[in-house]
């Protein structure tokens, strides 16, 4: 009997083990962990404004393809001319940095699709 339960435990943990490395994987887990070490302190994820604008509803008022633009140099998409940049720079006063944090385009991802879950999160 004592051979059986030990087995019958150790299969648990297994399944147990493999379920939180599937959630790991497909989770924001990396995207919030960038939010909060290093966009948190200007941007709030409701819809409140704080050195910068709240996130909520951000994916709806800028592409994909924009974000991921602005990530990589925000001074340089306000310099380009960009309209929606302009209008937030005057808003704000200030220019947001450019941040070793998402130079990695796996960074971006990362926190493009925490964004795409705050917003999912907020909808309801
Ligand atoms: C020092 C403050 C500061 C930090 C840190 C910061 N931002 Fe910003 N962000 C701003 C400001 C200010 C704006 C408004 C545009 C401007 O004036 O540059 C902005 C604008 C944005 C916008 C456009 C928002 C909208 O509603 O149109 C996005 C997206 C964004 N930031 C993402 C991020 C992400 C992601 C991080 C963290 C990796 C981050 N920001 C970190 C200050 C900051």
């Amino acid at each position: 009997m004592g051979r059986y339960l030990k087995i019958f435990v150790l299969a648990c943990v297994a399944v147990m083990s493999a379920g939180f490395a599937a959630k790991a994987e497909e989770g924001t887990g990396e995207g919030e962990r960038i939010y909060v070490k290093h966009c948190s302190g200007c941007h709030k994820l409701t819809d409140q404004t704080s050195k910068g604008p709240g996130f909520q509803g951000v994916m709806s008022r800028h592409t994909e393809a924009w974000i991921d633009k602005w990530l990589q140099n925000p001074k340089a998409v306000i310099e380009s001319g960009d309209a929606d940049a302009i209008k937030l720079k005057e808003k704000f006063r200030i220019i947001m940095p450019t941040l070793k944090v998402v130079a990695d385009e796996k960074a971006r991802r990362e926190i493009i699709n925490f964004l795409k879950e705050n917003d999912k999160n907020r909808a309801q």
